[in-house]
């Protein structure tokens, strides 16, 4: 049995994945899961903020190879195969397959043999490829024993990001209360179901083709990439508009999303307030950002040691009910029960 996948996406840049994913990872860890990130996105903000420049400089630059997703699936772009992952311990349930700038430069490969798997013959290699995130992420998840893998990508539509969704089990759509969200929202909808839907036929593919026979033991993600529901942020700082302005957006989200995203003909008006597919509101954290930023920590980790002082203090208390609820409720929607299972 694999690993369940989850992973956050909207084509729109800057909704808070990252945060998301960083928060959620330590949080899920405090709850009882082993927890592996992996941070698929060449910009590699997961792996700036679990980690120090120093660490970071150390194992794209020196040490052995494996240390990041680029250096797992390199050999790949030669006549060599995936190798080994080596992970970063974070905590005690929780760790971290680095990302790495070099892995914009897998993406051509990526897209030159998505044609090729769905050829007659020779589709062993194109496959190996293809899948060689989600191949690397089940050895890394078994090194840990990790119950669930949280990955971090960019924001695009690109090739890098199709092999990651073709590996995800569960997406969550975060979401800004503006236009350009919704604009990303009505591309992705689309996209999710083209991928879904190309990668099953190279399933198929695969299963009657003679290269199968030659290779029993290659297995590959299902590509359920199973929409659970939006995350939006909140009115507030970030966009600086008035009530109104956010309102309007937010109100058109959960029609968008159902019909783009769920291929469902919107029945009547849904209030966001009162739309199931809503997961929550982000709410915004303000100097208690950067603060975390700057201890690389989580929000609700800081300290009055940290400078969480005071009214800084309370927001600390309320962020870590806020994210374990959130935690709580994604653990729920996708079968993964809180406390040691
Ligand atoms: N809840 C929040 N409150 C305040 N600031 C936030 C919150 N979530 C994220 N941010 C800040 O917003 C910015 C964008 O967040 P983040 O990097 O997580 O977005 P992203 O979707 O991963 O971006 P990209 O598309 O570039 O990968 C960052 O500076 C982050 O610190
Ligand atoms: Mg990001």
């Amino acid at each position: 049995m694999s690993v369940p996948v989850l992973t956050f996406f909207n084509n729109k840049g800057g909704v808070g994945k990252t945060s998301l994913i960083y928060h959620l990872g330590w949080m899920f860890s405090y709850l009882g899961k082993k927890v592996l990130t992996a941070d698929i996105d060449p910009q590699a903000n997961l792996t700036a903020a679990f980690l120090t420049e120093d660490t970071i400089d150390k194992i794209w630059n020196e040490g052995p190879a494996g240390n990041t997703i680029y250096q797992c699936v390199k050999p790949l772009t030669g006549v060599g195969d995936i190798l080994t992952p080596k992970l970063q311990d974070i905590a005690e349930n929780l760790s971290l397959l680095p990302g790495d700038v070099a892995l914009s430069s897998f993406e051509d490969q990526l897209s030159n043999e998505w044609p090729n798997s769905m050829n007659n013959v020779n589709l062993y290699r194109p496959l190996r490829i293809l899948s060689a995130f989600w191949q690397i992420l089940q050895i890394a998840a078994d090194k840990v024993q990790a119950e669930i893998i949280l990955v971090d990508i960019g924001p695009n539509l690109g090739a890098i990001n199709r092999s990651v969704l073709i590996a995800a089990d569960y997406v969550v759509i975060p979401m800004g209360a503006d236009l350009f969200s919704l604009q990303g929202l009505k591309n992705l909808g689309p996209a999710l179901k083209d991928w879904k839907e190309l990668w099953t036929k190279r399933l198929d593919n695969w299963e009657n083709s003679n290269d199968r026979k030659d290779h029993p033991e290659l297995l590959l993600p299902e590509g359920k990439m199973r929409p659970i529901g939006y995350l939006c942020q909140q009115y507030g700082v970030r966009l600086s508009r008035p009530v109104r302005a956010y309102d309007k957006w937010v109100q058109r989200i959960p029609g968008v999303y159902r019909e783009a995203v769920l291929g469902e003909k919107a029945a009547g008006e849904i209030k966001q307030e009162d739309d199931p597919n809503c997961i929550s509101i982000i709410k915004h954290y303000r100097s208690l950002v950067p603060l975390a930023q700057e201890h690389r920590k989580p929000i609700f980790d800081l300290t009055p040691a940290d400078g969480a002082v005071g009214s800084h203090a309370n927001a600390v208390f309320s962020a870590r009910d806020d994210f374990e609820k959130l935690s709580l409720k994604i653990m729920g929607k996708i079968g993964l029960c809180a406390g040691i299972s």
